[in-house]
């Protein structure tokens, strides 16, 4: 399997997750840049989800699979042939009433079972997980110039202690991106990850509208549900 279609020196790529925010962004620079995209999606039954991705489909070579972060063997197809994939899907649910079950272990096994596709494709040579500054920042830690590095994690003994609003989506991310740091070094794959604060800007999709937008524009829209939203 090759990763670069040979006739036209297209380079595929992967982006688990297409529905969301951030991924659709990202499908739609991929695509300006020349790349095939392979994306995943849940539901692909679901039309209003998959509005996004119809348009983007539109603007490029998009190809979307049914994949899910829980289904162990789900993503083989879309990642193979690929290059690079992103990892950018991520269990979220506000309302859960079993947050572990809902979110902390789909996104703890999810990020093995990407990752398990990706060694079995014998094409990615990089994959890019998406982590949070919630995995980093909610600690003790505190000062002027204090500089947050790969050392720092937040707190998950006070977040399951204390449980702040939302407090599963952090313990989710920091063992999730912990899970795929050990899983990558024992199987020598080559792994970075981002680590974006609030995702705020431009959005491809309104109805309705990413909660992190909804929540960097909470002080000037006088939504106050959001104030406290972490
Ligand atoms: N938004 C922020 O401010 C922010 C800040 C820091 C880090 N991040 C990280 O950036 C990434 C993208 O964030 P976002 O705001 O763009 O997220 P988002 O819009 O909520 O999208 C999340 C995506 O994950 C998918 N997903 C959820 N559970 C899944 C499962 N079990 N199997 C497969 N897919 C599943 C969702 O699919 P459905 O459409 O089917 O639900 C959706 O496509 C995430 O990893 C997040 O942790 C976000």
């Amino acid at each position: 399997m090759t990763s670069t279609d040979q006739t036209t020196g297209t380079k595929k790529v992967c982006v688990i997750g297409g529905t969301g925010n951030l991924a659709s962004i990202l499908i739609d620079r991929l695509l300006q840049s020349g790349y095939e995209v392979n994306t995943t999606v849940r539901d692909p039954e679901n039309e209003k989800k998959m509005a996004v991705l119809r348009v983007l489909q539109e603007q490029g070579d998009l190809n979307i699979f049914k994949a899910d972060l829980t289904d162990e063997g789900s993503f083989n197809s879309p990642v193979s042939g690929c290059e690079y994939v992103f990892h950018v899907a991520t269990p979220i649910s506000f309302t859960s009433q079993d947050p572990e079950k809902d979110m902390i272990n789909p996104a703890i096994q999810g990020v093995i079972n990407v990752l398990k596709s990706c060694l079995n494709s014998n094409s990615v040579k990089r994959v890019i997980y998406t982590s949070s500054a919630a995995a980093v920042s909610i600690n003790n830690l505190s000062g002027p110039g204090l500089v947050m590095t790969e050392e720092n994690w937040s707190d998950i003994d006070f977040l399951r202690k204390e449980k702040p609003f939302n407090w599963a989506y952090p313990i989710s991310k920091v063992l999730a991106e912990k899970a795929a740091y050990q899983f990558a070094q024992e199987n020598n794959i080559d792994l970075v990850t981002v680590v974006p604060a609030l995702i705020a800007g431009n959005t491809l999709i309104d109805d309705p509208p990413p909660s992190s937008l909804s929540l960097s524009m909470s002080l000037i829209t006088r939504k106050h549900d959001f104030f406290f939203f972490e």
